[in-house]
Parts: C-alpha cells; structure tokens; sequence
C-alpha cells in the first residue's frame, strides 16, 4: 500500500551479506519508484544523509547510518523485439541471478557469464558488475534513474554512464542518481565467451561439445561455487579489493622480480594484477583474527566468521592493503562501498 514503508531504527544485519549489524535512523522499503519524489520531500528525508540498498553485496557498514537507507524493492519485466535486438527493460528491485536465468530461459544470450552476481539489477551498472570475461556495460543500452539534484527522472545512454572496470559515473558522483530502471539491448546473434580460464575445462568436464548460452552459464556457476565462499553460510562481499591497474613499466618490473606474478596485459597497454595473488603471496589467505579474516578457497574475499563489526573488518582490510603495500608497492583499493557514520 502507498508504494512504501517507513521503518525507524531498522537494523541492516539482513541487509547486508557481510553481515555487519548496523542500524539506519530510518528505512524506506521502495515498490513504487513514481513515489520517489513525494517520499525524498519527506523533512525527515530531504534534511539527512541518503543511501540507495539493493542487497547490500557490495557494502560494508563500519557504523550505524544517522539518515535513511533507500530499499529498491521495485519489481517488473518489459520485454520488446526490434529487429535483430532483444530490448529488456528492468526494474531496479528485480534481482540479477533471477533475471539473468529468466533471459536464458527465454532464449536470450549474453548474460550467461555474470550469473550467480549478487545484488539488484539497479545496483548492476553501479560497479558495472563483471566476470568471466564479461562486463554488464556491454549489454546497457541505457539507465533510467532518479536525478535528486535536477529532481526529475533522466535516462542516461551507455556513453553517460562512463563504465570502466569496476567503475561507473554512479560511483563518481555517489549522491546524486537513484537508478529505478535499468535497459539491456541483447543481439539476437551473440558469441559465446569461453577464453576465461577454466571455462573450456569446465566445458570438458561437463561433457559439452557443442556449447549453448546455458551450458556456459552451467560451466560458470560450477567455477564460481567452486572459488567463492557463499554468503548465506560465511559473511561476505565477494571480492573486497579490486585488481590493481598499473603502468607496464611498474607491471615489468614486478614480473621481473616475481616471475609467478599473475598479471594481464590490458587494452591501453596498462596492466592489471591479480590482487588475489598479492594477497596471497604476502601470506594472508587464510588468515583469521576473532571473526574477522580473509576466505582460505579466495585470497580477494574479506570474510566475517560470526559477529565481525564493521570497524573490525575494516581495520583487517586495511592491514591487507598495508601489507600488500609493504611487500609489493602496489596500492589495492577496495570494491565495496564502505560507509561510516554520520
Ligand atoms: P548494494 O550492495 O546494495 O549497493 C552497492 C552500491 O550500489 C551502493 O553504493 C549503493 O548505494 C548502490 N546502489 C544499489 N542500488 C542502487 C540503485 N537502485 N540506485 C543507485 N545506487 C544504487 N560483483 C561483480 O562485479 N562480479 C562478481 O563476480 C561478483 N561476485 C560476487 C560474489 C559474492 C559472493 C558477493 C557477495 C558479491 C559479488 N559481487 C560481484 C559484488 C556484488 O554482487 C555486486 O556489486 C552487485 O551489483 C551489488 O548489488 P546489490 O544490490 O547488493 O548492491
Ligand atoms: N588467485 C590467487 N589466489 C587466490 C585466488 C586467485 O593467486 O586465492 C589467482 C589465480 O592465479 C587465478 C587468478 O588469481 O587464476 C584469477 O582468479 P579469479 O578467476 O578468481 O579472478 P579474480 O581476478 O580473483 C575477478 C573478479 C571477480 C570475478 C572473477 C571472475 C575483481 C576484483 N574480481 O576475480 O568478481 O567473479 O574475476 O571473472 O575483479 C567481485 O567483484 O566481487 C567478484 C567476485
């Protein structure tokens, strides 16, 4: 009824898969984004810090939120053929894994790689989620949000969206666009990506030769089961730092001292480095401390093993990035958002 529900002093601790039990002064749960408007003129709303949730699979709380948390709960599929495109419109509440399994239930391609992503369709273009050698920017023909400095809805084409790895105009100007919809443009004639290491093995093993859109799909939710600790059993974000992008010369130089250095040469001759062995090789893979610690099956995975507290999980990280720092002299970043208190 109304569209949404106001909840006061919500706790997060279901809203977020590292778990963390933070509070919000206020919650707002969203079904009905043409209510945006009324409800972000609320004094209580329009007057305290804002933030958008999807699942919270890519957040780390390091305190309780004095402000509102927005809940995209919205839901809806609009589907149109256009010659040889598939256009998908998306509601931002819908969750990715199911829509990415209903596109290949319908015989669509082109998601197949990014299934098993957490999180919301709103939250996809925010990181521009990625795996597998796919990125979702490829697939967006545009993003329908909310503009809470011009106060009306824009639609944003790929181009305004400025995707990068791990990377979007959303991430660059945080408080501004609530994304209520989301729009794919998937080609009826698609090729299957198969180079990512393991996927071909995978393949093999499955006893595929002549592999569809759901077979790789199947072939990459094997290898991701395999890699990735599961949220639902052992708090998590996935990976909680990004791959490092560096210039060839600083890339050469590490190759040079650590030959076993797992590195890829990108398209701007610029290298990205596998954080995950960083990580490992400065010797914290496995390592726990109280709840706090970092996955043994994934080097990039922060884990939190009960009741970690934000600021706990926070402070680990930061001691990986300073270790990695001292052995290594690369800077690792962190992926999720991190938000603290005020
Ligand atoms: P949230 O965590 O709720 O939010 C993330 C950010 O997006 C926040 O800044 C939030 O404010 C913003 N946001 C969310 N919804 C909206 C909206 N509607 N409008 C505006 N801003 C919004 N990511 C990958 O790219 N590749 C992977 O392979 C991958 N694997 C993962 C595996 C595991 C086990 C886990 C736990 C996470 C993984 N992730 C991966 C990260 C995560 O799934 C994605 O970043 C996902 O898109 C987050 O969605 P969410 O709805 O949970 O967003
Ligand atoms: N590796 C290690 N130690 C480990 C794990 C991996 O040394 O514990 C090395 C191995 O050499 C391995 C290589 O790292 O071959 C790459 O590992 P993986 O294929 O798992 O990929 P990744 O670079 O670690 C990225 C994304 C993942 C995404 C996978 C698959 C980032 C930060 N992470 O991980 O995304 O699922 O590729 O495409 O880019 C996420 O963003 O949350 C996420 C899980």
């Amino acid at each position: 009824m109304g569209g949404y529900t106001l909840i006061e002093n919500a706790s997060l601790l279901k809203r977020n898969t590292l778990r963390v039990d933070a509070r919000a002064k206020l919650l707002a749960e969203v079904r009905d984004a043409s209510k945006l408007p009324e409800l972000l003129d609320f004094p209580a709303i329009r007057t305290s810090r804002l933030l958008v949730l999807g699942e919270g699979s890519n957040i780390l709380f390091t305190g309780n939120l004095d402000g509102t948390v927005l809940a995209m709960e919205t839901r809806g599929v609009l589907v149109e053929q256009e010659g040889d495109l598939t256009r998908i419109a998306v509601a931002a509440g819908e969750r990715w894994d199911d829509f990415v399994r209903w596109t290949l239930g319908q015989g669509f391609a082109g998601l197949e790689n990014l299934i098993l992503i957490p999180g919301t369709v709103g939250a996809a273009p925010i990181q521009n989620i990625g795996a597998y050698g796919t990125e979702v920017a490829e697939f967006i023909e545009s993003v329908e949000a909310w503009d809470r400095i011009e106060r009306r809805v824009v639609t944003l084409d790929r181009s305004a969206c400025a995707f990068g790895y791990r990377d979007s105009l959303f991430k660059h100007e945080p408080d501004r666009f609530i994304v209520t919809a989301v729009r794919f443009a998937l080609p009826r004639q698609h090729v299957l990506r198969m180079d990512y290491t393991g996927i071909r093995e995978e393949l093999e093993r499955m006893g595929v030769s002549h592999p569809a859109p759901f077979h790789v799909a199947e072939a990459v939710v094997h290898l991701r089961t395999r890699k990735l600790p599961d949220p639902a059993v052992i708090g998590n974000a996935g990976s909680f730092f990004k791959n490092p992008i560096v210039d060839a010369a600083v890339g050469e130089a590490l190759k040079h001292e650590r030959p076993e250095l797992v590195a890829w040469a990108g398209k701007d001759g610029r290298w990205k480095l596998s954080a995950a062995w960083l990580i490992e090789t400065a010797g914290f893979k496995g390592m726990r401390e109280g709840d706090v610690g970092i996955s043994n099956r994934h080097a990039l995975v922060l884990v939190n093993h009960g009741k970690a507290s934000g600021e706990e999980l926070w402070a680990f990280a930061q001691r990986v990035i300073e270790g990695v720092h001292a052995r290594f002299g690369v800077k690792l970043e962190p992926e999720p958002v991190v938000i603290g208190t005020s």
